[in-house]
C-alpha cells in the first residue's frame, strides 16, 4: 500500500539510512528516528501505520516504543527489529501486541514482505472503516438500519427532533424497533449526559405503576415500608420512556395528563409537590385513535402525547430493510460466534423476502443469530440454516418454528406423529391453521389478514367459511 506512514527507530545511523532509502523507494512515507526517547515523541505527534523499531536502543528501548505506540494509538502495527540470538525478547514483543520481528542480518526483500503484509491489513481496516462509515451516514442512525424510503423518513425525523424537547410517540408493531428509536431520541439530545428511564406500563398493575412512576410515601400503602421516588423524578433532566402507553388504566391517564400540563406531582399518599424537568417518550403498538374513539384512552392525553408522531413501519412493507438488517446482523453474529459465514445464499435471499416477519426485525435478529449458531459453518447460509429442518413439508424450506408456515412449530417428532394423510388434506389442514394464526396476530383484521395472505377479503372470507373460523364469519361482506 502506497502512502503507508511508517516510523523507523534505529540508532545505527547506516541501517536506519538503508532502510529509510528502500522503504521510501517503494512509495511508502517515512519518519526516521534515532533513539527511543525520539521514536516516542514522534508517536505521540503523529498517527503512523507501522513503527519499525530495533530492540536494544540506547535510553528508550524498543519494548517501551511499542507499548508508547500501542498506548497512543493501538491500531498502528508495530515490527520489531532484533539481533540473533534474542528472539525471545522478540516473541515477548509480540505479546504485547507486536506485528511481527524480524532477526538481524536480514535482507531488505525480508522486511519489504513484511511491510507489504502490514500495508495490507491496514488497507482492509480503512476499507472496512470507510464501508461502516458509509453506511453508517446513509442507512443509519443510533444503530438504526433502514434503506426503504420510508424508514429515511423516520430516521430524518428522529434526527430532526431529537434536540428539541417535544413529547414522541412512537407507533409501530412488535419488534420494529420502537425502543431503538427511544434510545437514539435520548443519545441525540441534549440530555444525553442525564438518565433514560425505561418503564415498561403493560407490566405493571394499576396501582403499582402509579406508585413506580410517581414514587410513594412511607406508609401510603401496605408494604410501602419507606419513601421512594419514582421514575419521574429518577429522570429529571433526562427522558423518561414509558413503553406501551396504551395499555394505561383511566386512573393513571389522568395523573400523567396533570404532569404533562403542570410538570409537577405527588407522590403516592405524599402532599409535596414535586417539580420535574423531563422529556417524554411513548411507545405503543396499539392504534391510539381507535382507543380514544373506543372511550378507553384519554383523548386529551393523546393528544398531549401526539406531539410528534414516529410511526416505524413493519418489516414486511419495507423489504429492501430485511437484507440490510439481516447482512448486518450475520456479520455481527459470525464474528461474536467465530464463524465463517459471510453472507446469504441465493436461495436464503429468496426466502427471507419472502417471508411476512409477523414478529418483525426482532424476530429476523433472531431467525438469523440461531442460522449462526446452529447452522452449518460455511460461506454462505443456506435456507436449511434458516428453517431450522431440513425441509418444510408445506413450503420446502420456509422458517418453520416461527413463520406460521407451519402454525404449530412442528418439531422433528410432532411431524413424525402427525397423521398420514393425502397431500390435498394436509395442505387443506396447514390453510386452515395459518389463517387463524394470521388472523389472531392482526387481532381479526380481515382487511391486514388478507393482505398478508395475498388473497383478496372475499377470497380470505370464503375461506374462513369454509373451515368455519368464527373470528371473520361474523363481518359482513363488504367488497367483491
Ligand atoms: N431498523 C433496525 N435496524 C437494526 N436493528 C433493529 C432495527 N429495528 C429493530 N432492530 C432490533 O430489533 C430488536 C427489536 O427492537 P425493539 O426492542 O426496539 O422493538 P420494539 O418495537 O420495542 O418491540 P416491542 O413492541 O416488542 O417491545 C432489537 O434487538 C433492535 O436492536
Ligand atoms: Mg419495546
Amino acid at each position: 500500500m502506497k502512502g503507508l506512514a511508517i516510523l523507523l527507530v534505529d540508532d545505527e545511523p547506516l541501517m536506519r539510512l538503508s532502510m529509510v532509502d528502500a522503504l521510501e523507494a517503494v512509495g511508502y512515507d517515512v519518519h526516521a528516528a534515532a533513539s527511543g526517547t525520539e521514536g516516542i515523541e514522534a508517536v505521540r505527534q503523529k498517527a503512523f501505520d507501522l513503527v519499525i523499531t530495533d530492540l536494544r536502543l540506547p535510553g528508550a528501548d524498543g519494548l517501551t516504543v511499542l507499548k508508547a505506540t500501542k498506548e497512543k494509538s493501538p491500531q498502528t502495527e508495530v515490527v520489531v527489529i532484533t539481533a540473533h540470538g534474542s528472539v525471545e525478547t522478540a516473541v515477548g514483543a509480540m505479546k504485547f501486541g507486536a506485528f511481527d520481528y524480524i532477526t538481524k542480518p536480514f535482507q531488505m526483500d525480508e522486511l519489504l514482505l513484511i511491510v507489504e503484509r502490514v500495508g495490507r491489513v491496514v488497507a482492509l481496516r480503512r476499507e472496512n472503516q470507510d464501508l461502516k462509515e458509509t453506511l453508517e451516514d446513509k442507512f443509519s442512525f443510533g444503530g438504526i438500519l433502514g434503506t426503504n424510503s420510508q424508514m429515511r423518513g423516520v430516521l430524518d425525523k428522529i434526527k430532526l427532533v431529537a434536540g428539541t424537547d417535544s413529547t414522541i410517540l412512537i407507533l409501530g408493531e412488535s419488534g420494529t424497533g420502537k425502543e431503538l428509536v427511544a434510545n437514539a431520541i435520548h443519545q441525540n439530545s441534549a440530555r444525553s449526559q442525564y438518565p433514560l428511564i425505561k418503564v415498561s406500563c403493560a407490566a405493571l398493575p394499576e396501582t403499582l405503576l402509579e406508585a413506580e412512576l410517581f414514587g410513594h410515601e412511607k406508609g401510603a400503602f401496605t408494604g410501602a415500608l419507606r419513601q421512594r421516588r419514582g421514575r419521574f423524578e429518577l429522570a429529571h433532566r433526562g427522558t423518561l420512556f414509558l413503553d406501551e402507553i396504551g395499555e394505561i388504566s383511566p386512573v393513571v391517564q389522568v395523573k400523567l395528563l396533570r404532569v404533562l400540563q403542570e410538570r409537577k406531582f405527588e407522590r403516592v399518599g405524599g402532599n409535596d409537590t414535586i417539580d420535574v424537568d423531563v422529556r417524554l417518550v411513548c411507545a405503543t403498538q396499539k392504534d391510539l385513535r381507535k382507543e380514544v374513539a373506543q372511550g378507553r384512552f384519554r383523548e386529551d392525553l393523546f393528544y398531549r402525547l401526539n406531539v410528534v408522531q414516529v410511526v416505524i413501519p413493519p418489516l414486511r412493507k419495507r423489504q429492501e430493510d430485511i437484507l440490510v438488517i439481516a447482512e448486518h446482523v450475520l456479520q455481527v453474529c459470525s464474528t461474536r460466534m467465530n464463524k465463517k459465514l459471510k453472507g446469504f445464499s441465493p436461495a436464503a435471499r429468496e426466502l427471507l423476502l419472502r417471508y411476512s416477519f409477523p414478529g418483525n426485525v426482532r424476530e429476523l435478529e433472531n431467525m438469523v443469530e440461531r442460522s449462526v449458531a446452529l447452522g452449518r459453518d460455511r460461506e454462505a447460509v443456506q435456507p436449511s440454516d434458516l428453517c431450522g429442518y431440513q425441509s418444510c413439508p408445506f413450503t420446502g424450506g420456509v422458517p418453520q418454528d416461527s413463520c406460521g408456515f407451519c402454525s404449530e412449530g412442528l418439531t422433528g417428532q410432532k411431524r413424525a406423529e402427525r397423521p398420514m394423510t393425502s397431500l390435498a388434506a394436509a395442505r387443506e389442514e396447514f390453510e386452515k391453521d395459518y389463517i387463524v394464526s394470521v388472523l389472531e396476530r392482526v387481532e381479526g383484521s380481515r382487511t391486514t389478514a388478507s393482505k398478508i395472505l395475498g388473497l383478496s377479503r372475499k377470497a380470505l372470507w370464503e375461506k374462513c367459511k369454509r373451515y368455519g373460523i368464527p373470528s371473520a364469519k361474523d363481518e359482513p361482506e363488504d367488497e367483491t
